[in-house]
């Protein structure tokens, strides 16, 4: 499966939303560095950006339903959305399991079972705290709490200079 055909049918899926654009550019970026850096295995290094690129594809979903696109509406909504889109690629279905597993998890901090899913929540905090302003202590405390790679960690401390 060819991940630009996955970002271009994800850019269609969001157009007219440009910030949530970017925002999933963003975090498949830092997703695909932080996997290549740490030198996950290819499989999943493929699972990880491919769940980076659809992260967030429920939340028009969970807006439209729930009036809301707080984290946990998104992981109900966004699955069966990604589910769909990969379908049209020729992907295994442990493939898609996996990339829809992490995409209905990347809000829940408490079940982390791979480094493809540790990575998706690095990646995602390392924009969330460039796009929501946080202060220099809460990025603090998730470093501590939430960051368990070596080059995740890396790029946040470098980044906002903790
Ligand atoms: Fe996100």
């Amino acid at each position: 499966m060819h991940i630009s055909q996955l970002i271009q049918k994800a850019i269609e899926f969001d157009s007219g939303d440009a910030r949530r654009i970017q925002h999933f550019l963003k975090v498949y970026q830092f997703a695909a560095l932080i996997g290549t850096l740490e030198k996950i295995p290819a499989a999943q290094q493929e699972a990880l950006e491919s769940a980076a690129i659809l992260h967030d594809i429920g939340i028009h979903a969970a807006e439209e339903k729930y009036g809301s696109s707080a984290g946990n509406y998104q992981e109900i909504e966004g699955p069966a959305i990604a589910h769909q889109i990969l379908e049209e690629f020729s992907c295994s279905p442990q493939f898609i399991d996996r990339v829809c597993f992490l995409i209905g998890h990347h809000h829940t901090y408490n079940q982390v079972d791979g480094v493809d899913y540790q990575i998706l929540i690095e990646a995602d905090f390392l924009v969330n705290a460039y796009e929501d302003n946080l202060t220099p202590s809460a990025i603090k405390t998730a470093a501590a709490r939430l960051f368990k790679t070596k080059n995740g960690t890396l790029l946040l401390k470098t980044i906002y200079n903790i």
